[in-house]
């Protein structure tokens, strides 16, 4: 278990403070990779934490399971599983980088065959799937699929029909492919969603619906039963996370939509980030750094939750893709071996858009008795062609509450003073490409994984989820008695 006593009893200064101790802390704090800048100077790692960090880096073994991670070796215990999302951009182990490649090679194939008419006249995909099998795509698509997407793609999770209804009202049901995403082919509400799109459209006048369909997955086999052609299946390894597998074929209706070259671009750009965090040192790694300052405000300051703001209305979705990433990797109570932990693991992570959020949630952020660190998003370059001082007013506001955060303002009227000295990290992107936007996700995903690693626990396995599906099971198997009082009266009001 980490040690964190020589790191709480260091001399922690000020923000300000900081700045004015060293004149090269933009330089010293922001990293430059991939077409991100990503300024860390606006939090509290000074010289002493960075070190202190670095020994406890040592005592993790950061190093050694970074290792581990990159070989292809066993890194997930519990499930005794690699983590192979790395090999799909083309590092780590040489043969598992070779298998990524033929099955990416075989969507490939796939998607040209559509493209060429192989399917039929295909103008709508809709993609089922959900988490890890619908929060990539969704997010690709709406940061980079805005203009001159070749289909129209709708990815439905929700297993609230209202959900379907909403994707399907503007598609043609001769006219759409069937794109079924999940890792295990048997997640209850991907599997309805999939036979309720296969009935509209056979009600549609689609005569062989299951011929229209295909299988994004790990699990072949259940796709196979569940009547989907060999030919349409796309498989990938069951060591790539659900989480981590947009970088697969879960990534299809991007690959579809964008075209292959985008597709390309995107795990490039992924790749680019890989370099930094596999060869960089420590203090120069961006992952890492980021991990560190995640670390510094749950195990020092206490902080419970940590926010994401888009300066730009193409990452909208970041926040919620990061949620997943996050929460379900690094929100547990144990250790890698099973041992209670007796510190903060992940926070919660939150967010939304610039501006809009200013005019919602950043009132506590500025005067809130939570201390928040705050992660800030924005591109050099406008997704729009109106009149730039859109573009000028939302970066100017971006740096403003970055700024604000940092100096606060001390005021006789206590309600009109702010405290100041709270952190943010701003990433300033050269615009938002598939090969940034690779770039930012890999970055997420290493620092999660440090912060794992940090912290003793398995980002890799999600046993929290299943004791909710468990129950919501039982209780459709066998009705509203045999459970605590509060839910048999909700079932009985529901249903009877
Ligand atoms: O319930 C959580 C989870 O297993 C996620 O980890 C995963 O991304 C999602 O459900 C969907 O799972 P699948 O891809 O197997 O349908």
């Amino acid at each position: 278990m980490p040690n964190w006593n020589a790191l709480k009893s260091l001399n922690h200064h000020p923000l300000t403070r900081l700045f004015e101790l060293d004149n090269e802390r933009v330089s010293k704090m922001t990293q430059n990779v991939a077409g991100l800048r990503i300024d860390m100077s606006k939090t509290h790692l000074g010289d002493e934490q960075l070190d202190a960090f670095i020994a406890i880096a040592k005592e993790m073994d950061l190093l050694g399971k970074r290792e581990t991670l990159l070989s292809g070796a066993i890194i997930n215990p519990t499930e005794e599983r690699s983590a192979l999302h790395i090999t799909e951009r083309g590092l780590g182990d040489e043969q598992a980088v070779a298998e990524a490649k033929l099955l990416q090679n075989r969507m490939k194939a796939l998607i040209e065959a559509i493209d060429a008419g192989a399917m039929g006249d295909i103008k709508h995909i809709l993609h089922v799937g959900i988490g890890g099998s619908a929060l990539g795509p969704k997010l690709l698509m709406d940061a980079l699929g805005r203009e001159d997407a070749k289909y129209d793609v709708a990815i439905v999770s929700n297993v609230d029909g209202a959900a379907m209804a909403e994707a399907v009202k503007d598609f043609d049901p001769q006219k759409t492919l069937l794109a079924v995403a999940s890792k295990t082919f048997t997640t209850t509400e991907t599997l309805m969603n999939a036979q309720t799109a296969m009935d509209w459209m056979t009600q549609g006048g689609v005569s062989d619906a299951i011929g229209r369909v295909i299988a994004l997955t790990a699990n072949p086999e259940k796709a196979l039963e569940f009547g989907i052609d060999e030919s349409r299946i796309l498989p990938f390894n069951e060591n790539v996370g659900g989480r981590y597998s947009l970088w697969c074929s879960i990534g299809f209706p991007a690959a579809i939509g964008l075209g292959w070259d985008a597709y390309e671009e995107i795990l490039q750009g992924a790749a680019a980030m890989d370099a930094n965090f596999a060869n960089s040192d420590l203090t120069e790694n961006a992952p890492v750094l980021a991990a560190f300052a995640d670390l510094y405000y749950t195990q020092i300051t206490g902080a419970q939750t940590r926010a994401i703001f888009a300066y730009d209305e193409r990452l909208r979705l970041l926040p919620d893709y990061l949620q997943q990433l996050e929460m379900e990797s690094n929100g547990k109570s144990v250790t890698s071996e099973g041992e209670p932990i007796d510190y903060a693991s992940s926070p919660i992570t939150w967010g939304g858009v610039g501006t809009d959020a200013q005019h919602a949630v950043f009132q506590l952020l500025h005067q809130g008795t939570h201390v928040i660190p705050v992660e800030f998003i924005a591109s050099k370059t406008p997704g729009h062609d109106f009149d730039p001082i859109h573009h000028e007013t939302l970066l100017t506001n971006c740096f403003a509450q970055g700024a604000a955060l940092m100096a606060g303002r001390d005021n006789d009227d206590k309600a009109r003073s702010y405290e100041g000295n709270r952190p943010s990290v701003t990433i300033l992107i050269e615009d938002v490409t598939p090969a940034t936007l690779g770039a930012l996700i890999a970055y997420y995903e290493h620092r999660t994984f440090v912060n794992a690693v940090m912290l003793g626990i398995n980002p890799f396995d999600q046993y929290g989820v299943e004791l909710g599906k468990e129950i919501a099971k039982k209780i459709s198997n066998e009705g509203p008695s045999g459970f605590d009082p509060s839910t048999s009266a909700l079932m009985k009001a529901a249903f009877e």
